[in-house]
C-alpha cells in the first residue's frame, strides 16, 4: 500500500509537532477560511489527519456539520482526540486511492495537504467525485503540497521549510498547479484558480456551478 508512512507512529509524530509552525501554513489557511463560506451546513475534509482543519472551520460555523476523512489509524486516534465529545464532527475510515464512499452532499470539500499522495491520474477521478457530491455552488479548496516547476526551487522549498530532502514523504506524488486547474476547468468547475500559493504551497480553489 502506498502512504505506508502514515502508519509509522514516528511519522506521523513528526509531522503533527511541526504542523504549526510550518512556515506560511495560516496564511493560506487563512485564506482557505475565507473562501468557505459561514453558513455552510455540511463539510467533508479529504485525508484530514489528526482534523486540523475541522477544527479551524468549525470555529465560526456553529452550525456546521463536518466528516473528516483518512486511512490513518493513528491520524484518525489523533482526530478523535482533537474532536472529542463533538457530535457534529464525524470520521471516516478510507483510503482515497478508492473511489469515495456513500456521504451524502456537501457545500463544501476541503483538503489540507493530503491529495498530492496519490497517483495523477486517481487526483483527476477523485477531482471529478468531488464535482458530483458538491451542491450547486458548493466550493472545493484545496490546500496542497504542488510540484516546483525546477528542481532547483524544489531544493529551495525544503531549505525554506528547514527539513532534509531525505524527509521528503515517500509516498509524496507532487503536481503542478497548471494541470490541476485545467483538469478542475474540464470537469466544469466554475471561479477556478490558485488563490494563494508559496512556494510548493498553493490554495487551489473551485466552485460547482449554482
Ligand atoms: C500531511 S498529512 C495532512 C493532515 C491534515 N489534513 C493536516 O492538514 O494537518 C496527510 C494526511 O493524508 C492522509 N492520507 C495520505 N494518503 C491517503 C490515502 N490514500 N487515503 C486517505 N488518507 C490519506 C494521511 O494519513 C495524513 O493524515
Amino acid at each position: 500500500m502506498s502512504g505506508e508512512e502514515w502508519e509509522a507512529a514516528d511519522h506521523v509524530g513528526h509531522y503533527c509537532e511541526r504542523a504549526d509552525e510550518f512556515p506560511r501554513r495560516a496564511e493560506g489557511e487563512g485564506v482557505l477560511l475565507e473562501h468557505v463560506p459561514r453558513d455552510a451546513r455540511r463539510v467533508l475534509d479529504l485525508g484530514t489527519g489528526d482534523g486540523r482543519l475541522l477544527a479551524l472551520l468549525r470555529r465560526e460555523r456553529p452550525a456546521m456539520v463536518g466528516v473528516g476523512l483518512d486511512f490513518s489509524e493513528l491520524m484518525l486516534a489523533a482526530a478523535r482526540e482533537r474532536l472529542a465529545g463533538d457530535e457534529r464532527m464525524a470520521l471516516v475510515d478510507h483510503d482515497l486511492a478508492e473511489p469515495l464512499p456513500e456521504l451524502g452532499r456537501f457545500d463544501a470539500v476541503v483538503s489540507s495537504v493530503a491529495i498530492h499522495h496519490l497517483e495523477h491520474e486517481r487526483k483527476r477521478s477523485l477531482y471529478g467525485e468531488i464535482f458530483d457530491l458538491l451542491q450547486p455552488g458548493g466550493i472545493f479548496a484545496n490546500f496542497e503540497h504542488v510540484a516546483s516547476p525546477t528542481r532547483r526551487l524544489h531544493l529551495a522549498f525544503f531549505a525554506a521549510i528547514n527539513e532534509p530532502l531525505e524527509c521528503e514523504d515517500p509516498s509524496d506524488r507532487l503536481l503542478d498547479v497548471e494541470s490541476q486547474l485545467a483538469w478542475l476547468r474540464e470537469l466544469g468547475f466554475d471561479d477556478v484558480d490558485c488563490y494563494w500559493k508559496w512556494l510548493e504551497m498553493a490554495l487551489l480553489v473551485a466552485v460547482k456551478p449554482a
